[in-house]
């Protein structure tokens, strides 16, 4: 094989006269009789390459058997090409080359999809042939960003003093939520290896380890119900840090996501982010990670609708419920249909109903519910609403209206354009409950991890009134994804051990789960916290994909499968044998 002198990207007008060897796919052929072109392709780009019957007729000849995809390697010269004929969209447009030699390097079946952007094509035939579909220029282009994003993380943090260091694959369960692929151990038979759900335990170690600043780009796995932005193998930017508080983890953080948008995607994020807490970002968008491309806030009408005659809204604004609406400018022009299908998904998501008012004048209410609504006392609680508008409600626990409101509003302002969708809009959340309360599992339950810091200002809740206990925690989130989540530790075990008494963890269960932690608080912790951002999410939105799964290499199906690999699959009978395990299947 002749070895290539340039890529396939690479060739313009200086180069015009030269003689170049290209190694590459063939993207396409086109006869035209005595003339035959082809396109090659390889990583960086495409070159129009010339075979000349009167030229070179033996190459001529070869040129017939050139199929796409099969892998060639070519001689020639670089020409200018005719003005008429120069393609501006292609960074080699200026040239193409006129071939003295050619090798076919490997034949190639014909792909079952073309190696071109918008190839029509099914994700399920895309990811069996992962090998293809990587090849097309926006794979490609997502790859080197991902690379471009680590590079960037990386450089970043090791000028600040991080160490980056590996933690286990094979290790005990985590407790970040979600469910555990296990890993059977052979030597100790009955016991499993857990996956970690995230390095969160260890990285807490490294710290009382004297580390200071560590960081990894790591692989989690959370066997979870899996959407567009979820993967059960996927992978962070972790980092924690010693000797910290709060604001100076999300300052570093803030300039690190800054600097990576910057360099890796030409991106500059407006700066300081801003800062919400909890209970604001839950009370105006029903959100705690809002998208704040565009308005559209919830009002709370809760006094005006206990005062109001319309059952629904008295019973729930004077039963401990709330109400709150939401403001769709100029809506009173949506027919009926459409509103009473909004309804409808209101109530997919939970709500007992949706009900609407159109302002059709002033101090003039179009709605079956008008006659029991006063339009004068409704103007004056919610006096952003004007003549044109169309109001929704939510009647309900605060949790429901919140969730309901929340999702009809980001629905909205889709359907309505709402949305600035060129613009990025970073947030900090802050001051997350420490606690939820599960009512199926009639327990406290952990909001970001058990190992988030309660505000110090709130210890003396803890024993009385603990839902109102606000955790040192912080999310940053961008456009209304959660892209990083993090908190300051509890460093202390004294106060560790009472947060997990109210999770209902008692002494024996926390020492089984996690006792080597417990145990290394009581050696010197250093106060310290750290965040991790979900690098997938990262790569998604600065590289505008649609799904998690076209940023990563070989990702799964929502089926938690790879097509590719056809993982996972079943075993032999003597590796279950050497593993001790009995398979159970009947249902
Ligand atoms: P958390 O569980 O919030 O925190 O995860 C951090 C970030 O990881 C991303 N993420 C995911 N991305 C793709 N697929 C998934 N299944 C998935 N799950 C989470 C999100 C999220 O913000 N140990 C703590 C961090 C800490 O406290 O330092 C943790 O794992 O973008
Ligand atoms: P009803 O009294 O059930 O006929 O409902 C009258 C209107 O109120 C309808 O538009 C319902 O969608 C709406 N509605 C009913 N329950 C609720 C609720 N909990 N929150 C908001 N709207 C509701």
């Amino acid at each position: 094989m002749k070895l290539r002198t340039h890529r396939c990207g690479e060739l313009n007008a200086s180069h015009v006269g030269k003689t170049v060897v290209l190694n590459g796919w063939v993207q396409r052929r086109r006869d035209h009789g005595t003339v035959i072109f082809i396109d090659l392709r390889d990583r960086t780009g495409l070159t129009q390459v010339v075979f000349n019957a009167e030229r070179n007729p033996d190459v001529h000849r070869a040129a017939h058997a050139l199929r796409s995809e099969c892998v060639v390697s070519v001689t020639g010269q670089v020409m200018a090409r005719p003005d008429e004929s120069k393609n501006p969209h292609l960074s080699t447009g200026e040239v193409e080359i006129f071939v003295d030699d050619v090798e076919v390097l490997n034949e190639a079946k014909t792909p079952p999809f073309l190696i071109e952007d918008d190839a029509e094509v099914t994700e399920a035939v895309r990811l069996k042939y992962r090998y293809l579909d990587l090849r097309r220029p926006r794979m490609q282009r997502l790859l080197a960003l991902r690379h471009a994003i680590t590079q960037a993380t990386r450089s970043y943090l090791n000028a600040q003093g991080f160490l980056e260091v590996e933690t286990p694959m094979l290790t005990k369960s985590t407790p970040e939520g979600a469910r555990d692929y296990l890993v059977p151990s052979r030597v100790n038979p009955g016991q499993f290896f857990a996956l970690p759900q995230s390095p969160q335990l260890f990285k807490q170690i490294l710290m009382v380890g004297g580390v200071d600043r560590y960081y990894q780009i790591a692989r989690c796995f959370r066997d979870e119900d899996l959407r567009n932005d979820r993967q059960p193998e996927f992978t962070q930017i972790d980092l924690e840090m010693s000797f910290v508080d709060r604001e100076q983890v999300m300052t570093l953080m803030e300039q690190m996501i800054v600097t990576v948008f910057r360099e890796a995607g030409g991106v500059n994020l407006p700066t300081p982010f801003p800062r919400m807490t909890y209970a604001e970002a839950i009370g105006r968008y029903g959100s705690d990670k809002p998208d704040l491309r565009f308005e559209m806030p919830l009002y709370d009408v809760t006094a005006f609708a206990a005062a109001s005659e319309f059952k629904v809204f008295k019973d729930a604004a004077t039963k401990g419920g709330i109400v709150k609406a939401l403001i769709v400018k100029g809506g009173a022009a949506m027919a009926r249909s459409r509103i009473d299908a909004l309804a409808e998904t209101a109530k997919s998501f939970g709500a007992k109903g949706l009900a609407w008012l159109k302002i059709t004048g002033e101090g003039q209410l179009e709605s079956v519910i008008a006659k029991f609504l006063d339009a004068k006392a409704f103007g004056t609680a919610l006096p952003e609403a004007k003549p044109g508008d169309l109001v929704l409600f939510g009647a309900d626990k605060p949790a429901v209206v919140h969730d309901v409101l929340g999702r009809i509003r980001l629905l909205l302002g889709e359907e309505l354009h709402l949305i600035e969708t060129s613009a990025w809009r970073p947030v900090w959340i802050t001051e997350f409950p420490l606690l939820d309360y599960s009512p199926e599992e009639k327990r406290y339950v952990f909001m970001h991890n058990p190992f988030a810091a309660p505000m110090d200002e709130d210890l003396k809740l803890l024993d009385s009134e603990p839902l109102k206990v606000r955790a040192k925690a912080y999310d940053m989130v961008l456009n209304g994804n959660e892209i990083g989540g993090g908190s300051i530790r509890n460093h202390r075990s004294d106060i560790q051990m009472r947060i997990l008494d109210l999770l209902g963890i008692d002494k024996d269960q926390a020492h089984a789960k996690f006792g080597f932690l417990l145990d290394a608080l009581e050696y010197g912790a250093p106060p310290h916290g750290g965040i991790a951002f979900g690098l997938d999410r990262l790569i998604m939105l600065l590289g505008a994909a649609e799904s998690i799964r076209d940023v990563i290499a070989f990702p799964k199906t929502q089926r938690a499968q790879c097509p590719l690999t056809d993982a996972p699959s079943a075993v032999s009978p003597d590796q279950l044998k050497e593993l001790r395990i009995k398979l159970d299947l009947v249902e």
